[in-house]
């Protein structure tokens, strides 16, 4: 090439769950009969969630009767989506404005994501929860072109935001323009109390800062918590804006159908601009995919949406309490019992890794591939244990560090339905981890 076309800065961008899968393929390759156990990605329907017969009726009818989901739609998405949006909105937060034209719809929450931080002024930063979800750690450092400003989440407050950490970063760090907050979390499965996001609502306020609230799991929430809309608390206080999709609760996560939502915009011109901006740019893209967004209101509207995600929630509760109380008992490890999502990260305790333990990996050439790759300079302790632990058993989790936790620690889905399975996986995981942590 007469010019150099690879960015420079590629290595700032790092998605360590599907990473994995590249692993476990190789795996596949060298290991025959090798059985793969992906607890890695969040995708409910891989892991045997059935798409409601409903919501197939849905989509059935819109193929059917309605020609205009093959065609183009609005640029910033389809206008009676984003007025159900709107609506929507209103019926469950009266305190909110949200004007349907501050609505807009993407190709799926990861791509509203790419395009929110490349929107945003060279050198503004974004505060990134840690553990944090990779796709917003990646493109705002990508775009910012530097390794992430992250605020410590706290395992013992249930991986609540530490506050005087969020607070120092803001002092330390003038180019902080926004903060980021992932409620229900990924990778944590924290559910945030109205104390909290109150405290965070407080102290952008003070600084003239913009929230950004991804809510994807909003509607996933049990255990005795409750969803509290940041809509509410930050009305009329602080420029916010809230990201949703279809991708979980429908769960739809291959219709690639997401929105952001921008709350109140008349309360300062730069972020009213900010918000133009974003409008302007999705013109370029021509639209997003219509026929997801033509059904989504039939789909949360339907009589039969509410029992529906009531009856996955209490599954998800008494899965992830299940996993909780197996992986809980496990020496060596801490866990919190999640309230939100489905993710649950184990930490592993203080003092316990090191870089000599392994597990045994019986086919030798797969033994040499495994401990090449973690004898490689500055491999994160977490990583090797998620590395032996795919070879030797085939079930697949990802380093906390994956998530830059500053704790190590791994990530599992509570997504399986099937007891007996679940509990055969998370039995073998639970004595994979304590004899790992023995081997030396
Ligand atoms: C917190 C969070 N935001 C956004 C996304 C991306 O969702 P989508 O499937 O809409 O791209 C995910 C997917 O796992 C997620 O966990």
């Amino acid at each position: 090439m007469r010019k150099k076309v690879a960015h420079p800065d590629v290595s700032l961008l790092r998605y360590g769950i599907r990473e994995l899968v590249e692993l476990a393929q190789k795996l596949q390759a060298l290991i025959p009969g090798f059985r793969f156990i992906g607890e890695n990605i969040g995708d409910p329907v891989a892991k045997g969630w059935k798409v409601p017969p409903f919501m197939k009726r849905i989509l059935a009818d819109a193929l059917e009767h309605d020609d205009a989901a093959f065609a183009y739609t609005h640029s910033r998405g389809n206008i009676q989506t984003r007025k159900w949006v709107a609506e929507y909105v209103r019926r469950h937060c009266p305190a909110s404005r949200l004007d349907f034209e501050d609505v807009l719809f993407f190709n799926g929450l990861g791509s509203a994501i790419a395009v929110l931080y490349q929107m945003m002024a060279p050198g503004a930063r974004v505060l990134q929860p840690l553990p944090g979800y990779p796709a917003h750690i990646s493109m705002e450092r990508f775009f910012a072109r530097s390794e992430c400003i992250g605020y410590r989440t706290d395992p013992e407050r249930d991986w609540a935001p530490d506050m005087a950490d969020m607070e120092r970063l803001v002092a330390e760090h003038p180019e902080a323009a926004a903060i980021l907050l992932i409620n229900p979390n990924n990778p944590t499965g924290a559910v945030y109390s109205r104390e909290t996001l109150e405290a965070v609502v407080r102290l952008a306020e003070r600084h003239h800062l913009m929230l950004i609230s991804d809510e994807v799991y909003f509607r996933m929430v049990f255990n005795g918590s409750a969803h509290v809309h940041l809509i509410e608390l930050a009305a009329g206080r602080v420029p916010l804006i809230v990201l949703r999709g279809v991708s979980k609760d429908v769960p739809w996560p291959g219709g690639r159908c997401g929105w952001m939502e921008f709350h109140n915009t008349d309360m300062d011109p730069d972020f009213r601009d900010f918000a133009d901006s974003l409008r302007k740019r999705m013109l370029v893209e021509v639209c997003a995919t219509t026929l997801p967004q033509i059904v989504v209101p039939r789909i949360y509207d339907h009589p039969e949406f509410a029992a529906w995600l009531d009856s996955n929630n209490r599954e998800l509760e008494a899965a992830s309490n299940r996993i909780a109380a197996l992986l809980g008992s496990t020496r060596g490890l801490s866990v919190r019992p999640i309230h939100g999502a489905f993710y649950m990260l184990p930490v592993f305790k203080e003092g316990v890794l090191n870089s000599r333990q392994s597990l045994p990996i019986a086919h030798a050439p797969a033994r040499d591939f495994i401990e090449r790759a973690v004898s490689a300079p500055g491999f994160p302790p977490d990583k090797r244990f998620a590395f032996y632990l795919l070879a030797s058993t085939g079930i697949c989790v990802v380093p906390a560090t994956d998530f830059e936790s500053p704790l190590p620690g791994f990530r599992v889905t509570t997504l399986d339905r099937d007891p007996d399975r679940r509990e055969k996986t998370y039995t073998a995981l639970s004595r994979a981890v304590e004899q790992y942590l023995a081997s030396a």
